[in-house]
């Protein structure tokens, strides 16, 4: 059958995606020895994207629980809001008793993101958004999708392969009041490199002195340091009076990536604030998706909500991030003996899932063609996705192009 005057006849192709491409190129490598670096998925020490015995019992629970296939509320399942705000402050937090949150489930972290600038861009129509300079390949292009002019500011210095502080917070300073000013809250996204706690408060008295409106991004919480410590740069900002925008996740956190577990939570001044911003949020997701799906939300719940499954998750959290440093010291020790003609232990410093390796795009595709590995083009590396049995094979390649 012939279709004549198509209006497709005219679109372009669309460039892959710089991140989830790299898994469908991965997909169609022949190399048997191939090994993928590219996507932020953490991995066991089999290689394996595991389903964390914690979520296999909450689901069977949940599977001799459910009785109706009804749909959940515009902003989620009520429980689950319960258990990402207590994450974020913990449960006898002032902010949380007093009613002063707003929180939402959300297709994944992107959602919330998604869903957050959506809201913004709606509420504050004048203001442009700030990101890192890098940041997550996505977040320019999800800011943009909702409306939002994106810039950047300093964050990575290639020089000491650390942060840029000073440069930083000198651009920072120059904002005009109620811009919007993307920040990672751990594990920073690509480079491994995130702010201490000094930091962490300085910025917070800019914010406050500035008038910036922080959108922090908590897609690792439980990764860096642990649970309590990756909320620092939240409840610190949060805390110090300035109203915060958080998108989180627990696609990494529960290994629940396909099931799209996110969140977006707005702290307002009053609980009278947070009833009308609340209304307001429900009208930017029902004219985007309607209302979220269940399946993962309720196996979220279930665990927060249960004393003795979230004690099983939180050894399974920390299994994760232990088996992640340890991977990082594996890495950098393996990579000494093998080449001289760089020095990789800054990698040991990095904190979350991945790692900037410095390697430019020539070496990144060297990489990929000659011995099937694949790192993001930027050289961000997958550390979460390394074990003890392809270690030698990802060492031995890199050492053979630097
Ligand atoms: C990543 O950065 O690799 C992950 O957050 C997955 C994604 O959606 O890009």
């Amino acid at each position: 059958m012939s279709i004549s005057q198509s209006f497709f006849r005219d679109i372009p192709l669309a460039p892959p995606d710089p991140i989830l491409g790299i898994t469908d190129a991965f997909a169609a490598d022949t190399n048997p020895k191939k090994v993928n670096l590219g996507v932020g998925v953490y991995q066991d020490g089999q290689g394996r994207i595991p389903v964390l015995r914690t979520v296999r019992e909450a689901e069977k629970r949940w599977l001799e629980l459910e009785n109706s296939k009804a749909y959940l509320p515009i902003d989620g399942l009520p429980a689950y809001r319960t258990g990402v705000q207590n994450l974020l402050f913990g449960a006898e937090h002032p902010f949380v008793k007093n009613g002063q949150l707003v929180t939402a489930q959300t297709l994944g972290g992107t959602g919330g993101l998604r869903m957050g600038a959506d809201f913004l861009k709606r509420f504050l129509p004048q203001s442009e958004i700030w990101v890192s300079s890098p940041t997550w390949e996505n977040h320019r292009a999800v800011f943009e999708a909702a409306g939002l002019k994106v810039n950047d500011y300093p964050y990575y210095d290639p020089e000491t392969r650390g942060l840029a502080f000073g440069k930083m917070t000198a651009a920072l300073r120059q904002l005009p009041a109620a811009s919007i000013v993307l920040l990672h809250a751990c594990c920073h996204n690509p480079t491994g490199v995130d702010l201490d706690r000094g930091q962490w408060q300085e910025l917070t008295a800019l914010f406050k002195q500035q008038n910036l409106v922080p959108f922090i991004d908590l897609a690792y919480q439980g990764l860096a340091e642990g649970i309590e410590q990756d909320a620092f740069a939240v409840r610190t900002f949060a805390e110090s009076g300035v109203p915060v925008v958080v998108s989180s996740s627990f696609s990494k956190s529960f290994s629940l990536y396909r099931e799209r577990v996110g969140a977006v939570t707005l702290v307002t001044a009053s609980a009278d604030e947070a009833k009308r911003a609340a209304s307001q949020l429900k009208r930017v997701i029902r004219t985007s998706y309607s209302n979220p799906s269940s399946h993962g939300a309720q196996v979220v719940a279930l665990i927060l909500g249960d004393a003795e499954l979230r004690a099983s998750w939180e050894a399974e959290l920390a299994d994760m991030r232990e088996r992640i440093l340890r991977m990082r010291s594996l890495f950098v020790q393996k990579l000494a003996t093998k080449q001289q003609t760089r020095d990789f232990s800054f990698i040991e410093k990095q904190r979350g899932m991945f790692s900037y390796s410095g390697l430019d795009l020539p070496r990144v595709q060297r990489l990929r063609t000659e011995f099937g590995l694949y790192i993001v083009d930027s050289g961000r590396m997958c550390v979460a996705a390394m074990n003890e049995n392809n270690i030698d094979y990802i060492t031995d390649a890199i050492a053979k192009v630097v």
